[in-house]
């Protein structure tokens, strides 16, 4: 797929079929998400690849987690809670390092792991798969970040479900670059 046809036509896509992905693609997905720029060359991105009963687990995480932010939850709520882990037959946890030298800067880790999500919603679409970035409360969520490897203090960026789409997308429409754009001569 051309690169300009798969920038224009990627959408987020929510809905997708229980299938498990195959391993090898998402490998290709992880494999985009490595390609992107990053200065210092430090390769800041974490990405923490959940499939199967790491699924439920993160789930029980997650239910847990809002009760604890909120003791008052309604049990529909702690359920709605559970199931954001269980949109996705996979989902992969995009984490970023902290600085380790005083060159390294926070905010460009943080770009550099932006892109890289990006190149694997990218990569997914081309694989024909339906991927959405997700993060909400739970990506600020210390307990979360613990069960996924991360400290509390890492920037946890993105959930990115992944699957089959269940239906097939129709073509998006964004506004165009016109009105965030100044030309300077
Ligand atoms: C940093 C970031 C966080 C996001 N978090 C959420 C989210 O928590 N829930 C959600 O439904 N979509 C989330 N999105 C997806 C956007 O809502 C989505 O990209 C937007 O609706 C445009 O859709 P498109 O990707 O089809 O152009 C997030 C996107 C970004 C870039």
């Amino acid at each position: 797929m051309d690169v300009f046809e798969a920038i224009h036509s990627r959408q987020s896509i929510g809905k997708v079929k229980p299938d498990p992905i195959p391993r090898p693609l998402i490998e290709k997905i992880l494999a985009a998400g490595a390609q992107a720029p990053n200065h210092y060359r430090v390769r800041p991105w974490r990405f923490v690849v959940l499939t199967g009963s790491a699924l439920d687990r993160l789930a029980d995480v997650m239910a847990a987690s809002l009760k604890k932010r909120d003791p008052n939850a309604a049990p529909e709520a702690v359920a709605a809670a559970r199931n954001k882990a269980l949109r996705s037959p996979a989902l992969i946890a995009v984490g970023v390092d902290k600085p380790g030298e005083s060159k390294v800067i926070e905010i460009e880790n943080v770009s550099a792991a932006s892109a890289a999500v990006q190149n694997m919603l990218l990569a997914a679409y081309a694989l024909g798969l339906a991927a959405k970035w997700h993060t909400g409360a739970n990506a600020a969520d210390a307990d979360i970040k613990t069960f996924l490897g991360f400290a509390p203090d890492q920037h946890l960026i993105a959930f990115i479900h992944i699957g089959y789409p269940l239906a097939e997308p129709s073509a998006p429409s964004r506004p165009s670059f016109d009105d965030r754009t100044t030309w300077m001569e």
